[in-house]
C-alpha cells in the first residue's frame, strides 16, 4: 500500500508556470510511489477577509487548474479541506500544548500582520497549529512545499516532537521536499514569479498573451543592440531555454547569443512557441473542467470520503491519548 502525505491548495489565484514547473510537476512525479492527499485548504483561506460567494468558485477555479495541471483523481486524494472535520479536531488539540511565544515568531504570521493591520485574527495566528494538524493526520513522513512554507514545517516537527513527548509516541516528524526548480524568474527578468509582480505567463494564458509577455521580457539587460553580443548565463530568457527548449536549440540560442548571430527577438520566438505548446494542453483541459463544475465538485466530495477513514484513524489513536474518550 502507497504511503499517504497531505499537501495543501491555496483556494486562490491562477497559476502560472513557476508554480508548474516549481512544485506541480513535483507533486505530479509523487503520485506513483505515494498516495497523497491535496487538500484545498478554505479553512486556511478563512483567515483574510473574504466573500462567502467567492468561495465555492476559487475553490473550483484551484481544483480545475491542479486538475488540469496533472493532478489525478485515481491517484491521488484530491479534497475540500472542510469536508474532514478531523482537521479541526486536531488542530484544536494541538492548539493546547502551542506556546503562544512560540507562533508569534513565525515570520508568515508577522508578515500578514505587517500586510493586514487590521486584521489579526485568532485564525490567522493558529494557521501553522491547522498546518500542522493536516499533516499529522496522514501522518505524513514527506510534505513537498516552496521554500516560503519551510518555517511551518518546522514548527510541524516540533509539534510532533511535544505531542508525541506529552501523550506518548504517535507521529513521526515529516520532512520538508523542496522542488528543485523553486525558483522561476519573471518576465521582469529579476523576481521570482509572482502574481502580485505582475510578471507572470499563466497557465491559462492564451498563444497571444504568451507571444506578447515574451516580447517585452528583459533579456540581458546589457545587449541594447541586436549587433551587441550578449551573455545568455545572465539573460533570464536563456533560463527558460533550459527548461522548454530542446538541447539543439539551447545550444543554438547560447552561441547566437555570444556572437550576435541572433537576435533576442528570433530567441524569444522559439521559446514562446515551446511555452505556447506546454501551456495548451493546461489550458484546454482545465476549460473543459471548468465547464463541469460539478464534475469538479464530485471529485473534491469522493476525495474527502476517501480522506477520512485515514484521518479518523488516526483521530482513534489520538483520541485515545489525549484522554477523549470514554472507555
Ligand atoms: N500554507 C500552505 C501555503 O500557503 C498551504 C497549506 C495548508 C499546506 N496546509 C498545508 C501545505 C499542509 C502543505 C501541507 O501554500
Amino acid at each position: 500500500m502507497r504511503k499517504h502525505f497531505f499537501s495543501g491548495i491555496q483556494p486562490s489565484g491562477r497559476l502560472h508556470i513557476g508554480n508548474y514547473f516549481g512544485a506541480i510537476k513535483q507533486w505530479v512525479a509523487l503520485q506513483d510511489s505515494y498516495e497523497p492527499v491535496f487538500g484545498i485548504v478554505d479553512f486556511h483561506g478563512m483567515t483574510a477577509r473574504y466573500d462567502p460567494k467567492d468561495m465555492p468558485v476559487r475553490v473550483l477555479d484551484a481544483a480545475a487548474s491542479y486538475l488540469a495541471a496533472g493532478l489525478d483523481p485515481e491517484r491521488s486524494i484530491i479534497m475540500l479541506q472542510s469536508l474532514v472535520l478531523e482537521h479541526l479536531e486536531l488542530a484544536w488539540i494541538l492548539n493546547c500544548i502551542t506556546p503562544m511565544g512560540r507562533l508569534s515568531r513565525i515570520p508568515t504570521f508577522k508578515d500578514k500582520v505587517r500586510q493586514n493591520p487590521d486584521n489579526v485574527n485568532m485564525g490567522l495566528f493558529g494557521y501553522p497549529v491547522l498546518m500542522a494538524a493536516d499533516i499529522l493526520l496522514y501522518k505524513s513522513e514527506i510534505v513537498p512545499v516552496g521554500e516560503d512554507q519551510v518555517p511551518h514545517l518546522e514548527f510541524t516537527r516540533e509539534m510532533a516532537r511535544r505531542f508525541n513527548s506529552i501523550f506518548g509516541e504517535t507521529f513521526q516528524e515529516p520532512a520538508e521536499v523542496l522542488s528543485s526548480g523553486a525558483r522561476i524568474v519573471g518576465t521582469d527578468g529579476v523576481n521570482k514569479m509572482s502574481k502580485s509582480l505582475d510578471n507572470c505567463i499563466y497557465l491559462d494564458d492564451t498563444d497571444e498573451e504568451i507571444s506578447r509577455k515574451l516580447a517585452t521580457a528583459v533579456t540581458d539587460p546589457a545587449r541594447k543592440r541586436r549587433s551587441d553580443p550578449g551573455d545568455p548565463e545572465v539573460c533570464n530568457l536563456y533560463a527558460y531555454h533550459r527548461i522548454f527548449s530542446t538541447p539543439e536549440e539551447i545550444a543554438h540560442c547560447a552561441e547566437g547569443c555570444r556572437t550576435a548571430g541572433i537576435g533576442c527577438v528570433d530567441c524569444k520566438k522559439i521559446v514562446a512557441a515551446h511555452i505556447q505548446e506546454a501551456v495548451a494542453p493546461i489550458r484546454e483541459r482545465r476549460t473543459e473542467l471548468m465547464a463541469q463544475p460539478s464534475e469538479v465538485r464530485d471529485i473534491l466530495r469522493a476525495g474527502a470520503d476517501r480522506a477520512r477513514p485515514i484521518a479518523q484513524e488516526t483521530m482513534r489513536e489520538v483520541r485515545d491519548k489525549v484522554g477523549t474518550t470514554l472507555d
